[in-house]
């Protein structure tokens, strides 16, 4: 595929997965994509233009239509556009027109860190790295709940936690690309670790990896 470093962060809602993403992406002096924001995009002009989340000629067409200026994180914040995101993206044909919109972000140099569902399994199965971030069902509500009041909402917290099951058996059960584990992706159960301490795991594991593929070039270089 491409020489560019592709860094592939699956993971379920509110595990905390593009805030990390993020991150590395700078650490690395890598380019980031949050996929996610591409599948509530549609969702968000799908709901404005009262069309149903479901309708697969009207999601289509705003595909066809996205733009950078589209995706922005603050525009397409909260559970009722997540929500209607993950209707989006059950659609095969949807998933499939935003393909190459990732590979050519992840594949131009110097290569990218993309956070989604199913980077390391559909969008870049060769990816360099392949983290699977995670965390107890009860600890994303808590995290979800504090953000949503650290936006002056006035959030329930056994709403968050019913909303995230049901987004989760949502994007589990899907039939195209649904949430899974890669085989060879490390899994970072972060219940237990702030940001920080998720952060700097993910580096290490990261390092890790580009240590070992930059051995196993010098070698075959010298052994061609
Ligand atoms: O990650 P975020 O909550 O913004 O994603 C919104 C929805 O978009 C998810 O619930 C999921 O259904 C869908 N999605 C996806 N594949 C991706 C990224 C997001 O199916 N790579």
């Amino acid at each position: 595929m491409s020489e560019s470093v592709v860094i592939a962060v699956d993971g379920p809602a509110a595990s905390g997965k593009s805030t990390l993403a993020r991150r590395l992406a700078a650490a690395f002096g890598l380019r980031f994509l949050d996929t996610g924001l591409l599948y509530r995009a549609v969702a968000r002009r799908l709901l404005e233009g009262n069309r149903d989340p479901s309708d697969e000629r009207a999601a289509l067409e705003a595909v066809a239509a996205l733009a950078p200026e589209d995706l922005d994180p603050d525009a397409l914040a909260g559970e009722r556009i997540g929500e209607a995101a993950s209707r989006v993206a059950a659609m095969a044909a949807v998933r499939e027109a935003l393909l190459p919109w990732q590979r050519r972000f992840g594949r131009t140099p110097p290569g990218a860190v993309l956070a989604g569902r199913d980077i390391g399994t559909v969008v870049f199965p060769d990816a360099t790295v392949k983290l699977f971030v995670t965390a107890s069902l009860e600890e994303r509500a808590r995290r979800r709940f504090l953000e949503l009041r650290r936006r002056g909402r006035e959030p329930i917290f056994e709403r968050v936690l019913d909303e995230l099951r049901e987004r989760d058996r949502r994007d589990c059960e899907r039939s195209v690309a649904p949430l899974r584990v890669a085989e060879d992706a490390v899994v970072l159960d972060t219940t237990a670790l702030d940001a920080d301490a998720a952060f700097a795991a993910a580096r290490q594991l990261i390092e890790r990896e580009l240590a070992a593929r930059s051995a196993d070039s010098s070698r075959s270089e010298s052994n061609p």
